[in-house]
């Protein structure tokens, strides 16, 4: 039977990281602030580091009309893709936080923000790394965006191939 493995890196801490996973995981952090979400009151930042070494992070944006509500992680795409067209992104830090109920563990993308990071490599033909972070405990860095929409929905059904 095929089989699909998930391979992630898992730290205790940041210490391991690199460099550059520091800096976008601590832009992350910042844009925090930025989260408009008074409905939830969970705040999710996302950071990205560019091919050209430009950071830049966009944060959740909520509605009262709930399913408009904007995902961290699309706004930051979607701003790096208006801002900075056919830059590479490197790697896209995601974290979150809540005051009721603190995060002890990383959140990770939802299934349409999946679908975005998945496409967006198959855009610029190259692979985004992805760092996820709660408040406080394990940081998780995945080395491909797609390997978290296994089997996923792709513009080649739509082309017949
Ligand atoms: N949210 C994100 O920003 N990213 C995700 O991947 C999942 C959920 C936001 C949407 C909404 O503002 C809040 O978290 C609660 O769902």
């Amino acid at each position: 039977m095929p089989e699909i493995v998930l391979k992630y890196q898992q730290y205790k801490s940041a210490k391991k990281l690199s460099k550059s996973q520091k800096a976008v995981l601590k832009e992350a952090k910042k844009a925090l602030k930025k989260s408009y979400s008074p409905y939830s009151g969970f705040q999710v930042a996302a950071a990205i580091e560019l091919s050209n070494g430009v950071i830049l992070s966009g944060a959740n944006y909520e509605n009262a009309a709930y399913p408009l509500c904007l995902c961290a992680e699309r706004v930051a795409l979607a701003t790096a893709a208006s801002l900075h067209p056919n830059v590479a992104i490197i790697r896209m830090a995601v974290t979150v936080k809540s005051k009721e109920h603190p995060q002890t563990k990383p959140a990770s993308p939802c299934g349409a923000c999946r679908q975005v990071i998945m496409e967006t490599e198959v855009k610029q033909k190259q692979p985004m790394e992805i760092i996820l972070k709660g408040q406080r405990g394990d940081i998780i860095v995945i080395e491909e965006g797609k390997t978290l929409l296994p089997l996923g929905f792709n513009a080649d059904v739509l082309n017949g191939k």
